[in-house]
């Protein structure tokens, strides 16, 4: 068997383990090429586990045009959550709509009121969540675990893709002809909102395009970032 589809069946196996263990499941689904195989994983296995999105409301052209086309593909649902109004329209009264440029603390303002709430209300009676993350992708993520326990949300989380490679990822989108992000093929490796997210030059590392001003230590726009108590 090849080293690819090996990799494919124990991810198959760890989401049918998931949804046995840890019922109801949610699906983080960024529309990042990680997070594309995710989803044909999910869909072409007939899994029982909840997808959707989280529509910061800046997001790129490209993505919703994704978000579309997934819609239209795949069978599986995309829920899409979106931020609360009244929080937004204070932001953008106190520190304007980029306020985020500023400062990282408005930053992180930004990112707790447009993603991590929604997040919240998103896994709200889940047992467990999935995410596409990869070890590869940052200084921040060395050390995580395929399978552990997310103390800030209080409910397993679940990296089926920790240990694939940037190829193996592209290897199985071009293989089973999934969408993608059209922006993967401007050199946006990572794509997160529109006015923190750049294209990268050959040879800079895979998310240098996010919040390219911060330090690598601090870009984690705080879904992942365990808080410390
Ligand atoms: S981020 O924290 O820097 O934004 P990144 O873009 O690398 O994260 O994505 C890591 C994982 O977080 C994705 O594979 C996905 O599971 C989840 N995620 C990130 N952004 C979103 C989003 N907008 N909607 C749903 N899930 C997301
Ligand atoms: Fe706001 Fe930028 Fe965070 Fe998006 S990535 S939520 S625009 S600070």
């Amino acid at each position: 068997m090849n080293p690819l589809q090996q990799k494919i069946d124990q991810v198959v196996t760890l989401l049918n383990e998931t949804v046995r263990d840890f019922s109801p499941v949610a699906f983080a689904n960024s529309l990042g090429a990680e997070d594309m195989v995710l989803t044909d994983i999910i869909d072409s296995n007939r899994l029982p586990i909840e997808m959707f999105s989280l529509d910061t409301g800046r997001l790129p052209q490209e993505t919703y045009d994704l978000m579309q086309t997934v819609r239209e593909r795949y069978q599986t649902l995309l829920h899409i959550y979106f931020p609360d109004a009244g929080r937004i329209e204070a932001y953008a009264a106190e520190h304007g709509i980029n306020g985020f440029y500023q400062s990282i603390e408005l930053r992180k303002m930004c990112c707790h009121i447009r993603k991590v709430e929604p997040l919240q209300r998103a896994l709200k009676g889940k047992r467990a969540w999935i995410t596409g993350i990869r070890r590869e992708q940052a200084a921040t993520r060395t050390n995580l675990e395929i399978s552990s326990y997310d103390n800030d949300h209080r409910m397993q989380k679940i990296n089926p893709l920790l240990e694939w490679s940037n190829a193996e990822v592209w290897e199985y989108l071009k293989q089973n002809n999934v969408p993608y992000n059209k922006l993967h093929d401007k050199f946006y490796p990572s794509i997160g909102c529109a006015p923190c997210t750049r294209a990268i030059t050959p040879g800079e590392d895979l998310r240098s395009g996010r919040w390219w001003w911060e330090n690598p230590e601090t870009k984690e726009c705080g879904l992942h970032v365990r808080k410390v108590s």
